[in-house]
């Protein structure tokens, strides 16, 4: 096979869990004013009306900074902020109106465009805006007077999920209305975190003017939790000067949105390759479950069995019998929450094959879906670093695309260590799936 359909058909393998996984789900999308000024930003619009045209139900919410100092410069406006806020009067909301109203006005222009060369080309895109944000004043702080800069008092939520459902895109302006009818110049990130969480949304997406969470020898950190977020802006007071999306992201994540992605805008389908690619080239910022994870004991024994016995049953893992569990339970972890254990997982190193097992992860069917499987497989997977080993291996009959989605691939049994393969249940026909670390 060429090269070129080669990597085709890899690439699409690789979206299609994602793409099934997507159908359905609300995300809001928030960038800056600066990505409409770009000659790429058509791209992003076309990317966005792609989404909506696979099923994801989108709200946008669009910054307009350059856009308002550009009209507050030609009308010899002073600029005056504090503590990073602006301060509106009502000169400077005019700027506000115009320069907002203009940038949702190009986006709902362009979306109405449709899907240029694509099959779906004459298929409408639906794009409203309207007053979905009820706002209040800040006020005075520290004796400043912020006049009409304004804070979210409430979203109409009700009317955003019917014009979702309806198959709408929503521009959400950062503009809010009172109910005595008075307007108000919000922050773009506080209106699309207030309206993620509001929302319980899948996912918020911050389309960012920097590159995403860097570690210290200048690697992308591809995922953290909220607390883990918290403790690096702790330690680096530069960081919410850099990326102050990171704070709402933290913000969000403690109002129930599940999942926060801080994406470099300036990648071109960099919201593409985030959304439908194993690794992405964002940070993915997730709640914290209040849970705790911990080794077991042989005290466990009883909990793991009363959590794996339905999974045993029904196939989904492998029969162990309680005397196996007590010997081999220093090899498990479990998450408790309330004194129940809700998930288990377990790490079986071969050191001289430098790879480790992963098995038996589980988590109670009430629990799933709010990030403990990966709480439980990131620990174990730090754990097989720490151990310098190369390679995470894993049998599996039911969630190939789970362990797909987080860096594994499609392995032979002769991959096995020689001790495992012995032990391969030929009737079981698990498929083996390694990751290299
Ligand atoms: C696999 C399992 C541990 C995931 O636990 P979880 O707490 O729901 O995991 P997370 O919350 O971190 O991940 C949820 C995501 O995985 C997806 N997912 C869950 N099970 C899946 C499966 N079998 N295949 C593909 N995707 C799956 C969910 O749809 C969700 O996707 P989304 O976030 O895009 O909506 C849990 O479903 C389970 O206990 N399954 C039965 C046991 C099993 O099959 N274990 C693996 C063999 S070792």
């Amino acid at each position: 096979m060429a090269d070129k359909q080669k990597q085709f058909v890899d690439w699409f393998r690789q979206a299609s869990p994602y793409i099934h996984a997507h159908r359905g789900q609300t995300f809001v999308l928030s960038f800056g004013g600066e990505a409409v000024l770009e000659t790429t930003f058509r791209n992003l619009i076309h990317d966005i009306a792609l989404l909506s045209s696979m099923g994801i139900r989108l709200v946008i919410v669009p910054g307009a900074r350059p856009q308002v100092e550009e009209r507050l410069r030609a009308r010899n406006l002073e600029m005056r902020m504090k503590g990073g806020i602006r301060i509106t009067d009502e000169a400077t909301l005019a700027c506000v109106k115009d320069a907002v109203g203009s940038i949702t006005i190009e986006i709902m222009g362009q979306l109405s465009r449709g899907l240029a060369n694509h099959p779906a080309a004459n298929a409408r895109i639906r794009v409203v805006s309207g007053n979905f944000v009820i706002a209040k004043p800040i006020g005075v702080r520290n004796g400043v007077d912020y006049l009409y800069s304004g804070v979210v008092r409430k979203v109409e939520v009700e009317t955003i999920r019917t014009r979702l459902e309806n198959g709408d895109i929503l521009v959400a302006p950062p503009l809010g209305y009172s109910p005595t009818g008075e307007c108000f110049n919000l922050n773009a990130h506080e209106v699309a975190t207030s309206i993620a969480a509001s929302l319980g949304a899948d996912k918020l997406i911050f389309l960012l003017e920097n590159k995403a969470i860097l570690d210290k020898r200048g690697r992308l950190v591809h995922q953290l939790t909220d607390a883990e977020a918290g403790q690096l802006m702790e330690a680096d007071p530069d960081l919410a000067t850099r990326i102050p999306e990171l704070d709402d992201a933290i913000t969000a994540c403690r109002g129930g949105v599940r999942r926060v992605h801080l994406v470099d805008r300036r990648e071109d389908g960099g919201l593409l390759l985030e959304l439908f690619s194993r690794d992405g080239i964002g940070t993915m910022v997730s709640a914290t479950p209040f849970d705790t994870l911990r080794k077991a004991t042989i005290d466990d024994v009883a909990g793991i069995i009363e959590l794996i016995a339905p999974l045993e049953a029904d196939g989904t893992l492998v029969r162990r019998s309680r005397e196996k569990l007590e010997t081999e339970i220093d090899h498990f972890n479990v998450l408790v929450r309330d004194g129940a254990i809700i998930g288990c997982a377990a790490l079986y190193p071969y050191p001289a094959e430098g790879l480790a097992e992963l098995a038996c992860l589980a988590v109670h069917p009430d629990y799933r879906d709010q990030g403990r499987g990966d709480m439980l497989f990131n620990n174990l997977e730090t754990s097989a670093r720490q151990m310098k080993l190369k390679q995470l291996l894993v049998l599996t009959t039911q969630a190939a695309h789970w362990f797909v989605e987080r860096g594994f691939n499609e392995a032979t049994i002769e991959s096995l260590p020689v001790e495992r393969k012995m032990l391969y249940n030929y009737q079981r026909n698990s498929k083996v799936f390694t990751k290299r670390l």
